[in-house]
């Protein structure tokens, strides 16, 4: 055969195995590539931890705030230039999500372990996992082979994410249209299992609740009157309450436990309890009663939410730096 045939040839055989993994993330991406990727993560976020017990949720809520826009693609990771207008600047992203200097800080070292392999979409999938494994909760297989985006939908950010005040049918429908059902509602809202919020995101449920003039009914009055102390009329909005105010630095069922008192800390939270006659109810019971279903439940909706329309193939590039696209 000639060398042009035998080309002709491989790229035959090729093609249909091409296209059968095409689209299609595994576990084993990185494995001939970058074997420790995993632990390489896992170290940059250990140490993060000791100088800021909530880097491991703020890493959390970047995969997310990733997942939703445009899918997993890590447009969320880039800054401001002329061909990019960020996603950072969106309304529920800007002066709230934070930890882009520790995704900088992995980025860093997996280019040094293994130049121009990993994704900072894979990234945020592998951050994600850690960070939840790190602080008591579940562990799991990421499935990895995302490549990063080579634009940034600022507009989507803030029409495609959840905002804490529009209501359980929104959000429902916010996830329905990234293909995610109400078990992953409940189950990925037990992120704010750990974390903080700032008081502007929840502060009309305790004065004045829909324009109502009175605090949101659902609210436990001893935590009203705790959240109020953190909280006080015309004080500073930017102050931060934990998001699980029993165990706030801990990844467990506690999240939920809290709904059955009451005790959740945004609307979007109580909502999943106290909406009466809502799918949700039974499914914050059964987290509430058994740890090892929640965590079990909340492994498989990370998985479902990691699978939001990732690029893979050759569709997008490895971007060296995370907050630019390549040669920009
Ligand atoms: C169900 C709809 C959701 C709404 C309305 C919502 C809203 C919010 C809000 C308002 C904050 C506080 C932001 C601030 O004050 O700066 C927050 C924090 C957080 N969210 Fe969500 N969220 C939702 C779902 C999720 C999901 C699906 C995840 C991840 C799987 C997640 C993970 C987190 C984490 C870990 C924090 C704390 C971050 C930190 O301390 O830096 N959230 N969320
Ligand atoms: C994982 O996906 C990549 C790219 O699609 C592929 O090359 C590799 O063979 C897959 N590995 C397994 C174990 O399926
Ligand atoms: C990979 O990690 C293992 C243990 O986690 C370590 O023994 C090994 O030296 C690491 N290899 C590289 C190339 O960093
Ligand atoms: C990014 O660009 C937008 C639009 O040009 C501008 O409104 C915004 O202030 C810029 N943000 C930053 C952080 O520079
Ligand atoms: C974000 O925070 C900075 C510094 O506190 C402030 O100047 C700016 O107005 C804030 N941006 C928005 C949109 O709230
Ligand atoms: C829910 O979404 C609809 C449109 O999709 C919007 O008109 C409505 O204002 C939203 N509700 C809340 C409470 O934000
Ligand atoms: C949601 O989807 C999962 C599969 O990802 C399935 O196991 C679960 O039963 C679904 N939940 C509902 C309420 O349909
Ligand atoms: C409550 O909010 C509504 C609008 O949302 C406003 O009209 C009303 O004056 C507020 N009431 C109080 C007591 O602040
Ligand atoms: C408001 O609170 C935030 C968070 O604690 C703090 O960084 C900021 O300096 C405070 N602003 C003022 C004006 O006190
Ligand atoms: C309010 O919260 C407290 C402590 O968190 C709890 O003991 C109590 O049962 C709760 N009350 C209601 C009505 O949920
Ligand atoms: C909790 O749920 C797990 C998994 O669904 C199940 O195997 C276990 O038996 C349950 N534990 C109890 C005490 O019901």
């Amino acid at each position: 055969m000639s060398p042009h045939l035998i080309l002709v040839v491989t790229a035959l055989v090729m093609a249909p195995l091409l296209r059968g993994s095409n689209g299609q993330l595994n576990a084993t991406f990185y494995a001939g590539t970058c074997p420790n990727v995993s632990s390489i993560v896992q170290g940059v976020i250990q140490t993060a931890l000791q100088s800021d017990t909530r880097i491991a949720a703020s890493l959390v809520r970047l995969h997310f705030h990733d997942c939703f826009v445009d899918g997993c693609d890590g447009s969320l990771l880039l800054d401001n230039s002329s061909s990019i207008v960020t996603e950072k600047d969106a309304p529920p992203n800007v002066n709230s999500t934070r930890g882009f200097d520790v995704v900088d800080n992995i980025k860093t070292a997996l280019e040094s372990a293994c130049p121009g392999v990993v994704s900072c979409a894979d990234i945020l999938a592998i951050a994600a996992e850690a960070s939840v494994s790190l602080s008591g909760g579940p562990t799991w297989n990421v499935l990895l082979g995302r490549r990063d985006s080579t634009t940034a939908n600022n507009a989507g950010a803030s029409s495609a994410l959840p905002a804490p005040s529009e209501g359980l049918t929104n959000i429902t429908a916010k996830f329905a249209a990234v293909g995610l059902n109400i078990t992953d509602v409940v189950a990925l809202s037990g992120a704010h299992t750990f974390g903080r919020a700032q008081c502007r995101t929840f502060i009309t449920r305790l004065y004045n609740f829909s324009g109502t003039g009175n605090p949101d009914p659902s609210v436990n009055t001893t935590y009203l009157a705790t959240l109020q102390q953190t909280c006080p009329q015309s004080g500073n909005l930017s102050t931060l309450a934990n998001l699980d105010p029993t165990t706030p630095d801990t990844f467990d069922s506690n999240y939920f436990t809290n709904l059955q008192s009451n005790t959740g800390l945004l609307q979007s939270d109580q909502e999943l309890f106290s909406t009466s006659g809502s799918a949700t109810i039974a499914i914050v019971n059964s987290f509430a009663s058994n740890q090892t279903t929640f965590f079990q439940s909340f492994a498989a909706s990370m998985i479902n939410m990691g699978n939001i329309s990732p690029l893979t193939g050759t569709s997008g590039e490895i971007r060296t730096d995370c907050k630019k696209v390549n040669g920009s």
